[in-house]
């Protein structure tokens, strides 16, 4: 029998990009789609152009609903989960719980999803009694497809990282902000007079709109246009931030490492313009002394997604970029080389779509497995 699969929070930006997936690999033909609404209950069901969803959206606050699923995907973000997930499971509700947001992330009782990282962990989960499975953070989801090879074959001593995160990553009205500042921006631009004036007069004025305190900054607190914020997410007490934190947390646990085998990752990360693409800078320090060819091998070889780009510009230009990766699963890396440092400090960048694999698409696969 088909399993009985709520959808919860599909109409976001997560969401609407995992039914796209779920669309494109006719996932639905294997389950029964229940879809839900926090505040739309008892209209429609979605409809799309190959597929069609018969009934009525139900409520997604109705522990009685949702205890009759067998599986429930959530998009719906951090609020909704808080809310719904401890009644549920207090309810005696045993199903699996698939979830976007980080909060359950770190529970002893969950796994953080990454199949072609850790499809043993995930197997073995399933196979003892772990109901509850949750995506990782997008930069660490992005960077572990992209160094597979390496922390497969147990190569990396430690990493420094500097990211340069879409606006995507904080949410659809960040990028709608982000395209408001632009259009703000574009009202001085777009005025014949302005490219006649001197270089420095422009900057001036350009300067002068981008701090106006009209400038349109409600969510981001500062422009992002002509500018990046090298903060994301909260404080933590030892002067990372949030999102720096994630990084060697969620990489050891993705990676199911103990204390004494610990991979150490930190880093810098910072919001730029980029719309949908995170990409990453890394030194890594390898625990031995490899041949560059052999580590171009050894990443390349690891999953189907990743691909090793070769250093020099035109390649860089060409496929190494937010642009040349945005809406599609790849995982380029490049700017392979060893660092003047020793032979053992490894440069490398990443680029990575992250609403696919950076989110829906760790769940999705995870969906498949249990169906
Ligand atoms: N926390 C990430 C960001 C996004 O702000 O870019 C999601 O995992």
């Amino acid at each position: 029998m088909k399993k009985k699969v709520g959808f919860i929070g599909w109409r976001g930006m997560v969401g609407s990009v995992l039914l796209k997936r779920m669309l494109e690999e006719k996932d639905f033909l294997y389950i029964k789609s229940i879809f839900f609404s926090t505040s739309q209950i008892g209209e429609k069901n979605p409809k799309f152009s190959n597929f069609f969803f018969p009934g009525f959206l139900k409520d997604a606050y109705n522990i009685e609903e949702l205890k009759k699923l067998d599986i429930i995907i959530t998009c719906q973000g951090s609020l909704y989960t808080q809310k719904v997930f401890p009644i549920l499971r207090a309810s005696g509700w045993s199903g699996y719980w698939i979830d976007a947001a980080a909060d359950l992330r770190m529970n002893k009782d969950s796994l953080i999803v990454l199949d072609p990282i850790n499809h043993f962990h995930i197997k073995n989960a399933i196979r003892s009694g772990i109901k509850t499975f949750i995506g990782g953070n997008c930069t660490v989801s992005l960077m572990m497809l992209a160094l597979g090879g390496l922390f497969r074959k147990n190569l990396i001593e430690w990493i420094s990282f500097s990211t340069y995160q879409a606006a995507s990553g904080a949410g659809s009205k960040y990028i709608k902000e982000l395209l408001k500042q632009m259009n703000f921006l574009n009202q001085y631009l777009s005025k014949k007079s302005t490219f006649a004036q001197s270089i420095l007069k422009i900057e001036k004025n350009v300067t002068n709109i981008i701090k106006d305190s009209n400038f349109p900054k409600k969510n981001f607190l500062i422009p992002l246009i002509l500018n990046l914020i090298p903060w994301i997410d909260s404080n933590m007490s030892n002067g990372q931030s949030k999102e720096e934190w994630k990084m060697e947390s969620e990489t050891n646990k993705i990676l199911s490492y103990q204390k004494n085998k610990r991979i150490l990752v930190d880093g810098t990360c910072i919001r730029v313009s980029s719309l949908r693409c995170h990409s990453q800078s890394f030194v890594i320090k390898l625990k031995k002394n490899i041949d560059l060819n052999r580590i171009e091998e050894i990443l390349s070889n690891d999953n189907k997604w990743v691909q090793v780009i070769p250093n020099n510009k035109e390649s860089t230009l060409n496929e190494l970029t937010p642009l040349s990766v945005t809406g599609t699963l790849k995982i380029p890396i490049g700017r392979l080389r060893k660092l003047s440092i020793g032979p053992k400090y490894l440069s490398a960048f990443t680029v990575g779509d992250q609403l696919l694999w950076g989110a829906a698409e760790p769940l999705r696969r995870m969906l498949k497995f249990l169906i």
